[in-house]
């Protein structure tokens, strides 16, 4: 298995030194192949031959995926459209995880709201089991209107989330504070549609409309430039030419000075709830990565 893996079917030799191709290798990237379906009987579908994956969401059920491969480590693209209209209650969740009770979790959830009201932009990474890293945005475009790309960087040194190529978050390694880091437990690629309204609507105020179901979330484009685990040994570790070639750059890569500022610029304009900025929530003192995390 190459390190750079968005489909099985893609010829190795295409992969050799060519990790600029990202793009295309993306395009390439197949939901029959790469996703498998686990819940919401029939209500998610992969269409078009994997090229588009719908998630629906209606009274009795939500739906949902997850990737077949577990990954450590990792560059991954998808692009999502949410669901239109009066989505308030509704809430897709596009995540990372592993198993067990200290597992880890990089995730993205989109909580829905009525026409014309801005969608927040939930984003919590946790390691060995504990979260309450929660920072919340809203985005510079309606998320509805168009597909719209959401990436995980994640390398030993830092997880960064993007919009469009716009990093919105950084959570670096603070390991030397104390402060454990998703580096040792391989995650899986999960997303779900689901019905939230007794919380993701300012807390329950607005109730799911129901006549507006069914809800649909698409999928499309999905590109993992990542190590892939399997057998206990993992992909980047191998010594075949195709791993050493294009795992490049991602497994190291930082945000230079144009990133930084471009995430300065984001936060400050659309970040609307930041836990390290929460004193009343952490009356003893913000959590230890706060003096290092942006
Ligand atoms: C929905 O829109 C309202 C009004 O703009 C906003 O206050 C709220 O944060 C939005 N999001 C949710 C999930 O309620």
């Amino acid at each position: 298995m190459a390190c750079s893996v968005s489909s099985s079917a893609i010829p190795s030799m295409v992969m050799v030194g060519l990790s600029v191709l990202s793009f295309a290798v993306a395009s390439a990237g197949n939901f029959n192949q790469d996703f498998d379906i686990t819940w919401g009987d029939g209500r998610a579908k992969i269409l078009n031959n994997g090229e588009l994956l719908t998630l629906n969401l209606d009274k009795s059920s939500g739906s949902g995926f997850q990737s077949r491969n577990e990954y450590l480590f990792g560059k991954i693209d998808m692009q999502l459209k949410l669901v239109p209209g009066n989505s308030a209650g509704t809430v897709t969740a596009y995540y990372l995880s592993s198993k067990g009770s200290t597992w880890d979790e990089i995730d993205f959830e989109f909580l829905g709201n009525l026409s014309g009201d801005p969608y927040i932009l939930h984003t919590n990474v946790f390691s060995q089991g504990k979260g309450n890293r929660e920072q919340q945005f809203y985005l510079w475009f309606d998320p509805t209107a168009d597909f719209h790309t959401y990436s995980i960087l994640w390398n030993p040194q830092r997880i960064v989330f993007s919009v469009d190529g716009t990093p919105i978050r950084e959570f670096k390694n603070s390991e030397s504070s104390g402060v454990p880091f998703p580096k040792s437990q391989p995650m899986r690629i999960y997303s779900s549609l689901w019905n939230a309204d007794d919380w993701a609507t300012r807390g329950g105020l607005v109730k799911t409309d129901w006549t507006q179901a069914p809800f649909t979330a698409s999928y499309r484009n999905f590109n993992a430039d990542a190590c892939v685990w399997s057998n206990g040994a993992s992909s980047c570790n191998s010594n075949s030419p195709s791993s050493t070639s294009s795992n490049g750059a991602w497994l190291s890569e930082e945000l230079d000075t144009t990133s930084q500022e471009r995430l300065k610029w984001f936060q400050k304009n659309y970040m609307i709830y930041n836990y390290c900025s929460d004193t009343k929530r952490f009356p003893q003192g913000l959590p230890v990565e706060c003096s290092s995390t942006s």
